[in-house]
């Protein structure tokens, strides 16, 4: 099997880069195959639970750098066509994204420490509209090292991810289906939500 395109940052020795090959293969050819995202996370989610144990045979010095100001996004692996992206995300504590949804699918794997998902659910109808949005909070779900969760959009699956400032770093793996460089972002006050870009380092 050829190495996957993007595979930057990885430590190109054949003994050192299966776990992750095996898993971009995988996941491309399933993103590929299956329509529905439902089928696709069904699917992807116990990959990821293989891929998180040998995470040691593929993460890099680069793919833990973090940011005292946010959490830090460190690309892995993108496909040439973007329809597949894998990072790894750092999260010191205190850190916590906005309330957002991707428009996409995606599973996410812990790595280190325990990454806190607070859930919200939109009560107004029109699930594309962008303002007269309605949110109430939701359930929380803690996710230990070797957890994996996942989501499809449509209806969004709208969170706030982070660690609370007393619990220690965490480090997490999440794959998508699209390049994420940008997410919609909520506004409960005025019941609105909105595009953003969002920055993500290269390996
Ligand atoms: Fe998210």
């Amino acid at each position: 099997m050829s190495p996957p395109n993007h595979l930057a940052g990885t430590n190109h020795n054949s003994m050192t880069i299966t776990a992750l090959e095996t898993f971009i293969s995988e996941a491309a050819a399933w993103s590929r195959k299956r329509t529905e995202p439902a089928d696709c996370v069904l699917v992807l989610a116990p990959l990821m639970l293989d891929l998180i144990e040998h995470v040691d045979t593929f993460l890099q010095p680069q793919h833990y750098r973090s940011d005292t100001g946010t959490y830090t996004r460190n690309l892995i692996y993108k496909a040439l066509d973007e329809s597949l992206s894998l990072y790894a995300l750092v999260w010191l504590p205190g850190q916590w994204t906005p309330i957002h949804d991707h428009g996409s699918w995606g599973v996410v794997g812990v790595v280190e420490g325990v990454l806190e998902e607070r859930s919200y659910v939109r009560l107004s109808p029109d699930r594309g509209a962008d303002n007269g949005i309605e949110l109430v909070r939701g359930g929380i779900v803690l996710l230990r090292s070797g957890a994996v969760t996942s989501f499809v959009p449509n209806p969004d699956h709208i969170h706030v991810t982070g660690v609370p400032p007393e619990r220690p770093r965490a480090v997490s793996l999440h794959l998508y289906g699209r390049m994420m460089s940008s997410f919609n972002i909520y506004d409960i006050g005025t019941g609105t939500r909105r595009r953003v870009d969002i920055a993500h380092n290269e390996s």
